[in-house]
């Protein structure tokens, strides 16, 4: 499995800092989570704070939007660096356009699926999207226990994904530890998000590595 560390519950003051412990850790990517205070009840960043992390790092952009209306703002997201974009299959904006604004400003496009939200509800846009992200938590808040009931739902994504023939990643958010990890990989998911489990080790490499061998 590939390794994207969400930097939400980081030290913002010393964002450079804490982008430098990611690579460090020898993760692949990096999770920004953007929440507006209206598809969840909490409030991140934007595209400001994006722009100022991008050059104290060359790591993967991916960039998880719990908006409500992420597509007004997919320019602005997209100027402030991001490599991929993904947007929840709950939001309010016409998700077939909106992913494919994303792709036609030359960047990786996802879908997320909230935890009451079927496999099924994806199966249309899986020829438009790069990834899908199966949350394992509900949405909002870093530090959550894993919801392990999830998991036939990455199975039957990566099933419908093979019989497709797509090149398709699953990612899984919420809760991601040395232990969870394993039981998302022997479920189909290939790209895991880990925040609080990576930034609380006593190892962090460690556990990277761990989560590479999956
Ligand atoms: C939750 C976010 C997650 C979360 C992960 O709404 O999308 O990325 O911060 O944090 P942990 O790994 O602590 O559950
Ligand atoms: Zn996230």
């Amino acid at each position: 499995m590939k390794v994207s560390p969400s930097i939400l519950t980081c030290d913002f003051a010393h964002g450079a800092d804490e982008l430098r412990f990611v690579e460090q850790s020898g993760a692949d990517m990096v999770h920004l989570d953007v929440m507006d205070g209206v598809f969840v009840p909490n409030l991140s960043f934007g595209p400001p704070v994006i722009a100022a992390l991008r050059p104290c790092t060359d790591l993967f952009f991916d960039v998880h939007l719990m908006m409500q209306h992420p597509r007004r703002l997919v320019p602005a997201f997209v100027k402030a660096g991001s490599d991929l974009i993904n947007i929840h299959l709950e939001c309010a904006d016409d998700i077939a356009a909106t992913l494919k604004e994303i792709r036609d400003a030359g960047k990786q496009a996802a879908i997320t699926l909230k935890p009451a939200t079927p496999a099924e509800a994806a199966f249309p846009y899986l020829t438009m999207v790069d990834m899908v992200l199966v949350m394992t938590v509900e949405p909002g808040f870093g530090g959550q226990s894993f919801m392990a009931d999830m998991m036939p739902k990455v199975t039957a994504l990566r099933q419908e994904i093979d019989r497709l023939g797509l090149s398709v990643s699953i990612q899984v958010d919420g809760g991601i530890n040395a232990d969870t990890a394993v039981t998302a990989a022997q479920a189909g998911a290939d790209i895991a998000v880990i925040g609080s489990a990576l930034f609380n080790a006593q190892e962090p490499k460690a556990l990277v590595d761990g989560v590479h061998t999956l």
